[in-house]
C-alpha cells in the first residue's frame, strides 16, 4: 500500500505560470515570429540552468532569463531595448493558469500542503504569486536559492521533504516539465506530469507519472 500523500508540490513555471505570456502580450511589436521566439527564449533559459549547474557556477534565474532574452533577441534581429524592457517586465508577472486557483483550493479542502518548489528567484516567484493572487493558498514559496542549484539536482527536490518533514513519496511533484518531473521521480516522488502540450510522453513517464492535460484533475493523481 503506497503512503497517502500528505503534500502537493509545483513547479512554477510552465506548470502554474504560462510562460509564453510573457512575449504575447508584446506579439504585434515582436511579429509573427514571437511564438517561436518564445518558444526559443524558453529552452535557451533552460540550458542555462543545467549549464550552469554542471559547470558549478550557479547564476540566479533573473539574470539567466535575461541573459538567454538577450541571447535570443539577438540571434532574432530584434534589437528594440524598449520592448526587451517590456518584455522581461512582463516575465516578472506572468499569467496563471486558469485552472490554478481551483486546483490549489481542491487541495486545501482535501487537507494537503502546498507548496511551490521553482528555480525562480525569491524575488521572481513573490512577484509572480501575487500577480496570480493564489499567496493564501499556499504554505510556502521554494526557491532553489536555498541551495543555489538548478533542478533536477536532488538537492533541489530535497527542500520540499525538508519542508513538510516527510519521505519523498508521501509528496505528489508537479510539473509540466518533463525532465523536471522526471527529476523528482528519480528523487523518490510522487509524480503528475501536466501534459499541456499534449507531447509524447519522455523519460518513462508514461510509467512513473500519472499524466494529466491540465491541473483540472489533479486529484487523479492522488
Ligand atoms: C521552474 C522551472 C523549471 O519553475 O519551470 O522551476
Amino acid at each position: 500500500m503506497p503512503r497517502p500523500i500528505r503534500a502537493a508540490i509545483f513547479d512554477a513555471y510552465g506548470t502554474l505560470l504560462d510562460v509564453h505570456s510573457a512575449m504575447a502580450a508584446h506579439a504585434a511589436r515582436i511579429g509573427p515570429a514571437w511564438a517561436n521566439v518564445s518558444a526559443e527564449w524558453r529552452t535557451r533559459q533552460l540550458e542555462y540552468t543545467w549549464i550552469a549547474a554542471l559547470t558549478g557556477r550557479h547564476r540566479d534565474f533573473a539574470a539567466i532569463t535575461d541573459e538567454s532574452l538577450r541571447i535570443v533577441a539577438l540571434r532574432h534581429g530584434i534589437d528594440d531595448a524598449g520592448l526587451l524592457a517590456d518584455i522581461a517586465a512582463s516575465y516578472r508577472r506572468l499569467a496563471a493558469y486558469p485552472e490554478v486557483l481551483g486546483c490549489l483550493v481542491d487541495l486545501r479542502a482535501r487537507g494537503l500542503g502546498r507548496a511551490i518548489l521553482s528555480n525562480g528567484t525569491p524575488d521572481m516567484l513573490a512577484s509572480a504569486v501575487d500577480e496570480a493572487g493564489i499567496g493564501p493558498l499556499l504554505d510556502d514559496v521554494l526557491s532553489v536559492e536555498a541551495v543555489g542549484v538548478y533542478k533536477p539536482d536532488p538537492r533541489v527536490y530535497a527542500l520540499a521533504t525538508a519542508r513538510f518533514g516527510c519521505a519523498p513519496d508521501e509528496l505528489l511533484f508537479v510539473s509540466s516539465n518533463g525532465w523536471d518531473a522526471h527529476g523528482a521521480a528519480a528523487f523518490g516522488c510522487r509524480v503528475a506530469w501536466v501534459n499541456r502540450a499534449g507531447g509524447p510522453a519522455e523519460y518513462g513517464l508514461e510509467h512513473s507519472a500519472t499524466i494529466l492535460p491540465d491541473l483540472t484533475d489533479l486529484a487523479r493523481a492522488l
